[in-house]
């Protein structure tokens, strides 16, 4: 476990622009003054959450497992955010990410989980590790960082969980990932039950397919990953990790205020119309 920061060239971490008299400003967004936690911070969804994050004016720390994704990650991301590296199944990782958040963000205004494994195995060939891994990452991990970022959260502050249309399905191969993503989403009811009266909002976004280094088959390129998996989506094409991303934004904003313990599919259509439709008869 370790913790990784870039020079600060700003004093709140947001990068400056110039106006006409050659005054430094800073950006003003949506999130200007928050503090924002993405876990899976440095790769795919959570990577494009946190850039948005941070473009909006948040004070941005991400999370992830490698620390030289995340050291590339942070090439991208603006001086001043910050960065720690460690196992989000282990509750000492967990514990050591929310002491840095404590000492160098304060307070806690955002927390998306968006770490998360995929692993596809038949029923006669998953192992006990993957079982732990898969329930580890995807399910204990999300309940103990809610549990030990809750005293760090402030109130008006959102949690936002990431589930998968994947949860609604039974496919062969896919069975624990199913099963961790709809305790994901349960568990949205009822960490947001367990925080209401913090004036924490606790909600899920669940994704479609979306091209990410999570499903990428390693005999298919990226752009062959790309056309397969938009063959899936009514909408016709593949989900980016900017349309997960923009939905969560709006759950982390005020204009969610009256959303709690939701589910935000952003699927293009895969878990709401089913089987891709045939093209109309003229
Ligand atoms: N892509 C999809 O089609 C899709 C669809 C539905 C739901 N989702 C969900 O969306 C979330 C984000 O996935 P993604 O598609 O963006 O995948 P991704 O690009 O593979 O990102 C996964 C992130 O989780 C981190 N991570 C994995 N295991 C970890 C561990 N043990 N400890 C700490 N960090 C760990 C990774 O860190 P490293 O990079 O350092 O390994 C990476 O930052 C996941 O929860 C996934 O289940 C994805």
């Amino acid at each position: 476990m370790m913790s990784v920061r870039r020079d600060r060239h700003a004093p709140n971490g947001i990068e400056g622009t110039l106006n006409a008299d050659g005054e430094r400003r800073h950006r003003v967004g949506r999130f200007e003054g928050k503090t924002a936690v993405v876990t899976g911070g440095s790769s795919g969804i959570g990577f494009a959450t946190a850039k948005m994050l941070a473009r909006e004016g948040a004070r941005v720390l991400i999370h992830g497992r490698r620390e030289e994704t995340v050291k590339e990650a942070l090439t991208q991301l603006p001086p001043g955010t910050h960065a720690v590296v460690g196992r989000i199944e282990r509750l000492a990782d967990i514990d050591a990410l929310m002491e840095t958040v404590r000492r160098e963000l304060g307070g806690l205004d955002i927390l998306v989980l968006s770490a998360g494994v995929l692993k596809v195995a038949t029923l006669d060939s998953v192992t006990e590790d993957d079982f732990d891994e898969i329930f580890g990452v995807n399910v204990k991990a999300v309940f103990f960082c809610v549990q030990r970022a809750a005293p760090l959260l402030n109130k008006g502050s959102s949690v936002i969980l990431i589930s998968s249309g994947a949860a609604e399905l039974g496919r062969v191969g896919r069975g624990l990932y199913a099963a961790s993503k709809a305790a994901t989403r349960q568990l949205a009811r009822s960490l947001a039950a367990e925080l209401v009266h913090k004036g924490v909002r606790v909600n899920a976004v669940s994704p479609g397919p979306t091209l990410t280094r999570l499903n990428m088959v390693a005999t298919r390129s990226k752009e062959e990953q790309a056309v397969f998996l938009g063959k899936m989506v009514p909408l016709g094409r593949v989900g980016m990790p900017e349309d997960i991303a923009h939905a969560i934004m709006f759950l982390a904003s005020d204009e969610a205020s009256f959303i709690l313990g939701a589910e935000l599919a952003v699927d293009g259509g895969w878990r709401q119309l089913g089987e891709v439709p045939p093209p109309a008869q003229k």
